[in-house]
């Protein structure tokens, strides 16, 4: 049941420090500090290439995944979404691995890309929420997300799980192919330690969230922007408030404002912002000026560094823990969860069974 909370999606959103750590513990040992994957099978040293296909909410975890892959394991990722991979006949070399992310694990379009990689000699890895699904019994190997049962259609704890094994996938490669240093290792899996107890401050925003939405519901476009492996986080964003308070939304990479975005830009559009302070941040900040100078309303979910520095303009500020900029995508989404959530809320749809949308889609 849904036990004190109005809505199972609440109630998921308010879980995720405990299912977040419960799928940490299942892949992290927090004595050696080092990420110990169970038996798959597969020689993480030897990939040429992941092709990783997914849709919607689990296809925007294969995007974050990417910039870990790349960052922190030098290891060549190509992301598609299902619909279009299943069909696209890209070639697959030689030591390829395919992966694939669904929660249900029963996503059509998921499980016909997995065949494809299949057919083209591809190690078969999924990364599902539901053991005993079609896409784990075809694969190869799998790993699983302890989410738990996900009822709310809107996907949550599911996202924050997914990001959180391929995380630590990301380390295990990152060891097998030789490209981190037992420092970084140690830094990496400490952050991604602390995740739990930093997700569980973000939720204390709930009540300011609440409030921002207020206004939020009144906007007919809302727009979400993010750099690095906060851009999936902006799409993310976008996508949870379409789903369920049906006001069109669109995530935008920050440095694409200017090739076309930015003429939407004027009082009546909410800017949701991600940019934590770091390398890109002045970037982002640049991107937010332009923004506000055209009358835009931005609200900007960034820590005390990023919002003393660009936080004076703009009309909200939610002002997340520093955390190291590899685990920024597992708090950053928290924000976006309950932006949707309370619009959605104020404005009285059906939060749990959104319409014209189906949990799991077993059908094209
Ligand atoms: O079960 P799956 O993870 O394969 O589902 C994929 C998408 O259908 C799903 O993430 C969908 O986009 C959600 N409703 C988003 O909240």
């Amino acid at each position: 049941g849904k036990g004190e909370y109005r809505h199972f999606m609440q109630k998921e959103i308010f879980e995720q420090p405990a299912v977040i750590g419960d799928s940490l513990h299942s892949f992290l040992d927090p004595l050696s500090g080092t990420v110990q994957l169970p038996d798959l099978g597969i020689d993480f040293s030897a990939i040429s290439r992941i092709t990783i296909s997914a849709c919607g909410t689990a296809y925007f975890a294969g995007l974050i995944a990417k910039y870990w892959f790349e960052q922190i394991a030098r290891q060549p990722v190509e992301v598609d979404i299902a619909s279009e991979f299943r069909y696209r006949e890209a070639p697959m070399p030689e030591s390829g691995l395919g992966l694939f992310v669904s929660q249900s694990g029963e996503t059509i379009d998921t499980l016909e890309a997995l065949r494809y990689a299949k057919r083209c000699g591809q190690t078969i890895l999924s990364l599902v929420n539901v053991p005993e699904s079609a896409i784990a019994r075809e694969s190869d190997a799998v790993l699983q997300t302890l989410a738990g049962p996900e009822i709310g259609v809107a996907s949550t704890k599911a996202f924050t799980t997914q990001l959180t094994v391929l995380a630590c996938l990301a380390l295990a490669t990152a060891r097998a192919r030789g490209s981190i240093d037992a420092a970084r290792e140690a830094a990496l899996s400490q952050a991604l330690l602390e995740v739990p107890a930093r997700v569980a401050e973000v939720l204390n925003h709930d009540t300011t969230i609440r409030m921002i939405a207020a206004d939020m519901m009144e906007a007919r476009d809302v727009l979400y922007l993010g750099r690095g492996s906060l851009y999936p986080i902006a799409l993310e964003g976008a996508l949870k408030l379409k789903e369920i308070s049906y006001i069109h939304a669109e995530g935008y990479a920050a440095g694409e404002m200017k090739h076309g975005p930015i003429a939407l830009i004027d009082e009546d559009v909410p800017i949701v912002v991600c940019a934590p302070a770091g390398p890109l941040f002045e970037k982002t900040a640049a991107n937010v000026q332009e923004v506000i100078a055209r009358g835009g309303k931005v609200i900007l979910i960034s820590d005390a560094e990023g919002i003393a520095r660009a936080g004076d303009e703009a009309a909200h500020v939610i002002e997340l823990p520093p955390v190291d900029p590899f685990v920024a995508p597992l708090l950053y989404t928290l924000p976006m969860q309950l932006l949707a959530y309370h619009t959605a809320v104020l404005k009285g749809t059906d939060v749990d069974q959104p319409r014209n949308l189906a949990k799991a889609v077993t059908v094209e």
